[in-house]
């Protein structure tokens, strides 16, 4: 016998049993996006790696270790997509969804980063990303928060808290970074190895280290707020405003940076302590140059990408109820007459009950293994059909979780019997 092939590490498959929580998800975001006008754009999971590198940045994590990159059939360099900011905003140029326009847009799906796989980190996971391209904010970031705070209530997520930063304009970013190279510089023998490395390429990032022995480092470094161009800082303190008066609880945290070189202005992340080192279940923040960097006429943007899988595992723990899939009615036949009236007498019973969960037995079989299917299937009731039901126009109907007894029902009365199981 050969050896069984497994899935790539990091990437797992998400059985029936978690699926129903995952579709009940996914509803309540096409539902709740939808509401607020955001449309929804379907993207490749394929695209030149150059997009990644311009957009995300050369010196990120995620470019520089994480990506699934390879050259295809014709030589070129392709990658999986890590994120989906610098594919919505590629599509929308390309599409010409920025002609004297601005877009609420929306999408879901897969993607991939060669991370070090552990609970709540996959190297396939899934991401709902949220784009409103073209405004100038800060409304639209309050309202882009705002769907976030709704979806919480929907999906029975509680215990996230909202943490918020302004990073500036790219050119008031310039002025801080010198000012954090010249801190940490000083300090060289304090920083990691990581952190030296970091330190002329991407100093920003070197805020986000969870070296506990860099923490008091961090904590002592300049604060980028306290470097905001005049406009930022009006940009920031009316966000601010706009999240007290619709009640929405948040703190200011000068050291989230984020891990993506397109920011600038607004970032924030929706942070949980119940799924261990993994705490960010949606993350994001302005990105006023990325469209230019892509080729496009300056737009500014904002979006934010919330993790699914992190998002269906809080929800496991909330008390919003997936969902049931368990069949309601099961099917049982037995005699060559059954075995053909069975799948017909099944349709008109799905026709008279729409949504209705009927499994039919399949596979044949003595009634008691049948009978053992139905219970096993964790259905209500089962429907017993024998030659003489068939010749009778009559099925028997026995309830399966509790001691009633067997009923003997004309075909023309079983909806009517059946209803009270389905609601
Ligand atoms: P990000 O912070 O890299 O941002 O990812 C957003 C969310 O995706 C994270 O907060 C987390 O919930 C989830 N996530 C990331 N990596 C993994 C992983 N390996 N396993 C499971 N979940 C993960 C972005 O991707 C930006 N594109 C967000 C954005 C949209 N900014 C503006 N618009």
């Amino acid at each position: 016998m050969s050896l069984r092939i497994q899935a790539i590490r990091g990437m797992r498959d998400i059985l029936p049993d978690a699926t129903a929580r995952w579709q009940q998800l996914e509803a309540v975001l096409r539902d709740t996006l939808t509401a607020y006008g955001y449309g929804e754009i379907r993207l490749p999971i394929l695209e030149r790696t150059e997009l990644f590198s311009r957009s995300v940045g050369e010196q990120t994590d995620i470019v520089e270790k994480e990506m699934y990159t390879f050259e295809d059939r014709g030589g070129e360099s392709i990658t999986l997509r890590p994120e989906g900011t610098a594919g919505c905003v590629r599509a929308a140029l390309e599409n010409g969804l920025l002609h004297n326009q601005r877009q609420r847009l929306w999408y879901l799906g897969p993607m991939f980063r060669y991370e070090k796989p552990q609970a709540g980190r996959y190297r396939q996971f899934s991401q709902v990303g949220a784009e409103a391209l073209g405004f100038e904010g800060p409304d639209v970031d309050l309202e882009l928060l705002l769907v976030c705070r709704r979806l919480w209530q929907a999906l029975g997520i509680t215990n996230l808290r909202l943490d918020l930063n302004s990073l500036g304009t790219q050119a008031a970013r310039a002025v801080y970074r010198e000012k954090l190279i010249a801190y940490l510089s000083e300090r060289r023998d304090e920083l990691d190895e990581e952190s030296v490395r970091r330190l002329e390429g991407n100093p920003l990032r070197i805020l986000d280290s969870k070296n506990p022995a860099m923490q008091a480092l961090i904590a002592g470094a300049p604060a980028i707020t306290d470097f905001l161009d005049d406009e930022s800082a009006a940009h920031f303190a009316a966000l601010r405003a706009g999240l007290d008066a619709a009640g929405v609880a948040y703190r200011v945290n000068p050291r989230l940076v984020r891990g993506l070189d397109y920011y600038s202005r607004t970032t924030f992340e929706w942070i949980t302590d119940a799924l261990g080192a993994q705490g960010a279940v949606c993350a994001g923040g302005r990105y006023d140059g990325l469209v230019e960097l892509i080729g496009g006429r300056p737009a500014p943007a904002v979006g934010w990408a919330m993790g699914l899988d992190r998002a269906a595992a809080l929800m496991e723990q909330g008390a919003v109820r997936a969902p049931s899939t368990t069949p309601q009615v099961y099917l049982v036949m037995v005699g060559e007459a059954a075995e053909r009236a069975g799948p017909i007498l099944a349709e008109q019973l799905r026709d008279a009950l729409p949504g209705l969960r009927l499994t039919v037995h399949c596979g044949g079989g003595g009634f008691k293994a049948q009978f053992k299917a139905a219970d096993r299937s964790g259905a209500a009731l089962a429907l017993i059909l024998g030659d003489q039901e068939v010749a009778a126009q009559r099925a028997g109907v026995k309830a399966l979780r509790d001691e009633s007894a067997q009923r003997d029902v004309p075909w023309d009365e079983l909806p009517e019997v059946i209803r009270p199981v389905t609601s």
